[in-house]
């Protein structure tokens, strides 16, 4: 086999945000927006990138493939998937992202994903979905220097149409739970602030810090040891904001398990709830929202949508509305007349069904 073209979605979380590297469960999607890779083998040690939405062509030796020449841009997350899976033959890689970049959807793990699974079958290497997601992490927080935790790239790899992905982050053991919007008449509105702010050096690198600090103060393992009860009567070792952090964590935790309860009775205005009370617990405990998205989370639960909470890492990108069909349109009408009164800047919108996970689209 000589060519072989891949491709792997981006993500929504429904619920369990901050909470991979922490150790919980998490509860994300698959987007319809994928990321196609075709991969073709060359008969030296170069690596040739080329990309639909980009101009430049770059060139690495496998001589220069190591984190420390990494150059800093979109080619990092190939050249560091290609790293990360000990691959040096030669290889024409050339990308279409349909991700929307920077809207906090995971386009970086969809393009991991997809070069994961592409040079998994043109090297005929067979390894399990959990290994790969595990490899494309490693790109990501060795190679680009994002310490992000598993959640992206396992949904990115492990997703399938119609359900949300229940995933134990220690274990990697997951559970496809259905999720039928469409039947229900709701739609997941997503509403890109279109603020980007690095989360690579910034906030994101200190909370996960801070936690793992305070496990370690409170003498445990892992958050999942801890429920809110506890906290409160162990709790006060803590300094007010590692404690706020840990609480974010448990009840986030506790929101996951039993947002999936909830799905499984068909539940979507007890979903609706625990996703604004998500977003409130983000926004006042973990600090990692941001006047854009609190905007978006307001005016959306003010017009209707059963809840709605800003997704991903935060400080910007995305918020989620989980809307009756009918009120979608009127939804974004506020929220861009709320932006501009606010001299925000316009904001995007995406509606999500849950999709398939990355797949082989063709060999040869
Ligand atoms: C980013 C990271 C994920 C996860 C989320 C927050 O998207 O890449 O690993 O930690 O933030 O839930």
């Amino acid at each position: 086999m000589e060519t072989v073209t891949a491709s792997a979605p981006g993500r929504v979380n429904l619920i369990g945000e901050h909470i991979d590297y922490n150790d919980g469960w998490v509860l994300p999607f698959a987007i319809g927006e994928r990321t196609t890779v075709r991969i073709s083998l060359r008969d030296d040690t170069k690596f040739r990138f080329t990309s639909a939405q980009k101009k430049d062509v770059i060139e690495i030796d496998h001589s220069n493939l190591a984190p420390s020449k990494r150059r800093s841009d979109w080619s990092d997350y190939i050249a560091g998937t290609i790293w990360a899976l000990e691959v040096d033959q030669g290889l024409n890689v050339h990308i279409d992202g349909q991700v929307p970049l920077g809207a906090g959807l995971s386009s970086s793990a969809a393009l991991e994903c997809a070069v994961a699974l592409g040079l998994d079958r043109i090297f005929s290497m067979a390894k399990p979905r959990t290994d790969l997601a595990r490899l494309a992490q490693r790109a990501e927080n060795e190679y680009v220097g994002m310490p992000c935790g598993i959640m992206d790239q396992s949904v990115s790899l492990m997703a399938t149409s119609g359900h949300a992905l229940l995933i134990d982050c220690v274990t990697l053991e997951t559970r496809q739970i259905p999720l039928d919007l469409t039947r229900e008449g709701l739609e997941l509105l997503i509403i890109d602030t279109n603020i980007h702010h690095a989360l690579v050096d910034g906030g994101y690198r200190e909370r996960r810090e801070r936690c793992a600090a305070a496990l370690r103060q409170l003498g445990m393992r892992s958050m999942r040891e801890l429920d809110e009860a506890q906290l409160e009567l162990f709790g006060n070792s803590l300094d007010g904001i590692s404690y706020r952090r840990v609480r974010h964590a448990v009840t986030e935790i506790a929101r996951v398990h039993q947002s999936v309860t909830l799905l499984e009775k068909g539940d979507f205005v007890g979903l609706g709830k625990l996703l604004s009370e998500s977003h409130l617990s983000l926004k006042n405990d973990y600090e990692v929202s941001c006047p854009e998205l609190d905007l978006a989370v307001e005016v959306s639960e003010s017009m209707g949508a059963l809840g709605a909470r800003m997704v991903g890492g935060g400080f910007g990108g995305s918020a989620i509305a989980l809307t009756p069909e009918e009120k979608i349109d009127q939804i974004k009408m506020e929220v861009v007349q709320a932006y501009a009164q606010s001299n925000f800047p316009k904001p995007r919108f995406f509606t999500a069904l849950p999709s398939e996970g990355a797949r082989i689209e063709s060999d040869g």
